[in-house]
């Protein structure tokens, strides 16, 4: 039986902390070919920069081969059901599906198709589990001991499968999260909310921040993304002398973080995307090796 990764919940606490000294030996030295003859299909059924580029790169960084099926040249386009073209693609024998779907629950569904292991790149609104692993991979680079950290988590939390993620997974690690948003972006919690900014930033050892979800929402929630951004857009002023900046991209630049902000050292964007390399080239690793036994 394959393991998939579909929420962070599939990782425990103790293999979570293995991967990370795993990406870590990757951000190091150059890895060995240890998935070599393995192959990794990549399904984007929606738009992605990175986290489709990482997966293909950290897969290519072990040896194995990768696809990108183009979905708009694809069979769903003729009317093959999602379930048919992931059995079809098993049969050619990949080793890992990594799919990406605007509907919650498809990969999840999918693992039930396929005898391949399958990576969840972000569903709806639901999980986006290697975003949040690069995440908290990331804090605790910076930081060495994340337990105890503040977060405040800004923006339209409630439309994010990346804060969906990260609630669960920085949670489980001890991390004090306060949700800092308009009513609107709030999800049913019991976390700590704000709408205040500045009081949430005044506190927080980590300020993530995320990008309006326009393309789930069903009527526009706010005037205009400026007015949003007159209350929520992350300013250097707001970011104290130890607080990092997170935002898993991509960026709206002076509605979600400004220009000066973006440029600060304290801004972590960038080492985001370079330890999300790492952090995928451990999943996959782990996931393929010993059918996900670590
Ligand atoms: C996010 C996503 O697609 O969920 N981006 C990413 O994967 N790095 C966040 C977003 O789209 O806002």
């Amino acid at each position: 039986m394959s393991r998939h990764l579909i929420s962070t919940k599939d990782f425990s606490t103790q293999e979570i902390l293995k991967l990370f000294d795993r990406a870590e030996s990757f951000l190091l030295e150059e890895p060995q070919q240890t998935l070599k003859g393995k192959r990794l299909i990549n399904i984007f059924f929606e738009n992605s920069t990175r986290t489709r580029s990482s997966f293909e790169i950290a897969a290519k960084r072990l040896g194995a081969n990768v696809i990108n099926l183009d979905v708009d040249a694809s069979s769903t386009k003729k009317g093959e059901t999602l379930f048919d073209t992931a059995a079809n693609l098993d049969a050619m024998g990949p080793s890992v599906i990594v799919v990406r779907h605007k509907h919650s629950g498809v990969p999840q569904i999918l693992s039930n198709f396929v005898r391949c292991s399958i990576v969840n790149g972000g569903d709806g609104a639901h999980s986006h589990p290697t975003q949040a692993l690069l995440d908290l991979f990331t804090i605790r680079r910076h930081f060495k001991k994340v337990e105890g950290l503040r977060v405040a988590i800004v923006g339209d939390i409630k439309n994010s499968r990346v804060a969906g993620s990260n609630i669960e997974l920085l949670t489980r690690f001890g991390m004090k999260i306060t949700l800092v948003a308009p009513p609107h972006f709030l999800p049913k919690t019991d976390l700590e909310c704000t709408n205040s900014l500045r009081e949430a930033a005044v506190n927080a050892d980590v300020i993530m921040s995320l990008r309006t979800q326009t393309e789930r929402h069903n009527k526009p929630s706010y005037a205009g993304l400026k007015d949003y951004a007159s209350d929520f857009c992350i300013t250097k002023e707001l970011l104290g002398a130890n607080t990092i900046l997170l935002h898993p991209g991509p960026v709206h630049r002076n509605i979600d973080i400004d220009d000066a902000a973006l440029a600060d050292e304290r801004c972590k964007v960038l080492q985001q995307v370079e330890n999300g390399v790492a952090i995928r080239m451990a999943v996959l690793e782990m996931l393929v090796q010993n059918g996900g036994k670590s």
